[in-house]
């Protein structure tokens, strides 16, 4: 069946913090296009994925860029041994075939493609294939989804507002100390007290946002961490390795970065 490669045949683990689960299904049953806003490392697409797992429809990525056109998204003509032939591209794959399209770092794409998505994600729930003199109807299963890293884009690099406001969203942020020590540990399979320790670590280094850090360390930072920890790393190397060398080239705010962990693990 088509979209079969896309389907999620095992659970993604996923820890819930808030209420995500129960207001993603609503907006789903709704066929409502969702948002998922949150900074870097903040489990937007393990959400998804295990969104999709749960309500069974498979889930198209797209890793949106600069370069992308819509030709990226709907499809093109391709020519081969019989002449020209249509493709479709990974979004009207999922608006034929009913799965979730998950376009991932919207804003990255140029406003000019992004509009694509407009007769989608209003009450028409149609896509043009203009190359092709095509109007898709958007199978009834069809969910339209994007994230957004709120804060680091320019003015230039926002989504335009008819866009924005065809969304509901969900936010996405740092997790509760139990919730983030419980995600680590399952994730890198350390003992409790390891992922407790650099959860506290985290929060010191979240301190730092604002005071020349553009962001703390993710949870994903410290699941990198905790892995060399279980490898046996000693824990000061792997916070240095994993946490504070990727997150700034600053040789001073390293050092605040260092110094802050120092007194967490203490
Ligand atoms: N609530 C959660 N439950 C389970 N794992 C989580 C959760 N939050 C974060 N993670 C872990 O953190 C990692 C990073 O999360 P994810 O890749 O979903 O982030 P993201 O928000 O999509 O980041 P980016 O904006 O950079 O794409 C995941 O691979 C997963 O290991
Ligand atoms: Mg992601």
């Amino acid at each position: 069946m088509a979209l079969n490669a896309f389907r999620i045949t095992e659970e993604p683990y996923y820890h819930s913090i808030a209420n995500e689960i129960a207001l993603f299904e609503a907006a789903y049953s709704a066929r409502m296009p969702m948002m998922l806003k949150g900074p870097t490392g903040s489990g937007k697409t393990r959400f998804v994925e295990h969104m999709a797992w749960r309500l069974g429809r498979p889930l198209v990525t797209v890793a949106c860029h600069e370069d992308m056109t819509a030709s990226d998204l709907v499809g093109r003509f391709l020519l081969d041994a019989g002449g020209t032939v249509w493709h479709d591209g990974p979004l009207t794959q999922a608006v034929r075939h009913g799965g979730i399209c998950y376009l991932d770092e919207i804003v990255e794409a140029r406003q000019d493609t992004t509009v694509v998505i407009h007769p989608l994600t209003d009450s028409r729930r149609v896509l043009p294939l203009e190359k092709r003199g095509e109007l898709v109807t958007a199978h009834p299963d069809f969910q339209l989804v994007i994230s957004y890293n709120p804060g680091y884009q320019s003015v230039l690099k926002d989504l335009k507002e008819s866009t924005k406001q065809r969304f509901a969203a969900i936010e996405f942020g740092h997790p509760s100390f139990d919730a983030e020590t419980r995600i680590v540990c399952t994730e890198a399979e350390v003992p409790e007290e390891v992922a407790a320790r650099l959860v506290r670590i985290a929060a010191s280094s979240r301190n730092l946002k604002g005071h020349g850090l553009r962001e703390g360390a993710s949870t994903r930072m410290l699941i990198h961490a905790a892995r060399l920890v279980a490898r046996g790393v000693a824990l000061a190397t792997a916070c240095d390795i994993a946490l504070v060398l990727p997150i700034t080239d600053d040789a001073d705010l390293r050092d605040a970065v260092r110094a802050a962990i120092a007194v967490a693990a203490a």
